[in-house]
């Protein structure tokens, strides 16, 4: 080769790495877009948690190792302090599912991760299990609240494409087990509107699918404080 077929040579193997780098970029970029549909920059969706089983569960350890939870949850899981959730009637699995999630840091709260730390999977689930077999104690709503609450909890919200709280959460509240949907009925309202607030700013994100945080960040302030209150009264 002369040296000006060298030189071309090397410009068009340059021009061929660029052109490959460029098109590794955009592979990766579209490839994340597609994976990340909501776009919460860093934030992964959790897969841990399809299915929880607890049939092997052992209430009577659940009740001796909630002794410590007891000075926040109540010592049946009612709490007294509204900024810590009831967990009296909660299902096991969704018990479950949340101490994991704690533990393994895809739920953050201070409090909490120093709890979880020592438990097993089995503790877990003995915990869970201890908790749901307790009965939660209700609450009621405000009268003013009651309108507007119902409204979204029974139908949503037509405008912004809301979808009714009924439709995962049942009539009642009482959520579904097997789908990993919570009981909320009864729940304190400020605890259940700062939930909704967290789901949507995305600071909580251990919503498997971007479930909640898709309807919370639909919701306006208005609509989540009357919608918890309801929910505190639901029976
Ligand atoms: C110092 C107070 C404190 C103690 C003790 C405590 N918790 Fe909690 N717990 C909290 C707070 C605060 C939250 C709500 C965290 C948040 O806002 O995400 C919470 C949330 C939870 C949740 C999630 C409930 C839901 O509806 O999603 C579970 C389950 C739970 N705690 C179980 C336990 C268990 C089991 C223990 C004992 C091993 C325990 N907690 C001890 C303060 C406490
Ligand atoms: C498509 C099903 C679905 C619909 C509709 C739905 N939710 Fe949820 N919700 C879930 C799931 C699943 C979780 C549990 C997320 C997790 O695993 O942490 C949840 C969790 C929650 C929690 C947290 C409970 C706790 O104890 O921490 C609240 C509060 C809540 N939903 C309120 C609502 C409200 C209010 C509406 C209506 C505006 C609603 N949800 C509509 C599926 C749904």
């Amino acid at each position: 080769m002369s040296q000006e077929q060298d030189k071309i040579f090397f410009r068009n193997f340059t021009l061929t790495l660029v052109f490959i780098a460029a098109m590794m970029v955009a592979f990766y970029t579209i490839a994340d877009l597609v994976t990340n549909k909501k776009g919460h920059a860093g934030i992964n969706t959790i897969n841990t948690n399809d299915s929880i089983s607890v049939s092997n569960a052992n209430p009577t350890n659940g009740k001796n190792l909630s002794q410590p939870c007891a000075v926040c949850h109540g010592a049946d899981g009612n709490s007294i302090n509204p900024i810590w959730p009831k967990l009296a009637g909660q299902h096991a699995s969704y018990i479950t599912k949340q101490l994991k999630n704690f533990k393994e840091g895809n739920r953050v709260n201070a409090q909490m991760t120093a709890m979880v730390a020592a438990l097993s999977q089995q503790d877990m689930e003995d915990l869970g299990t201890y908790f749901e077999g307790q009965k939660n104690n209700l609450g009621y709503a405000k009268p003013e609240s009651i309108d507007l609450g119902q409204k979204i909890y029974r139908a949503g919200d037509n405008n912004t494409g809301l979808p009714a709280c009924m439709a995962c959460h049942g009539p009642t509240g009482s959520g579904n087990p097997g789908a990993l949907y919570p009981a909320i009925r009864g729940q304190h309202s400020e605890y259940t509107a700062t939930q909704l607030k967290m789901f949507k700013s995305g600071e909580r994100n251990n919503d498997v699918n971007s479930v909640m945080r898709s309807i919370a960040v639909l919701m306006t302030e208005a609509q989540i404080s009357a919608v918890s209150e309801y929910i505190q009264g639901l029976r």
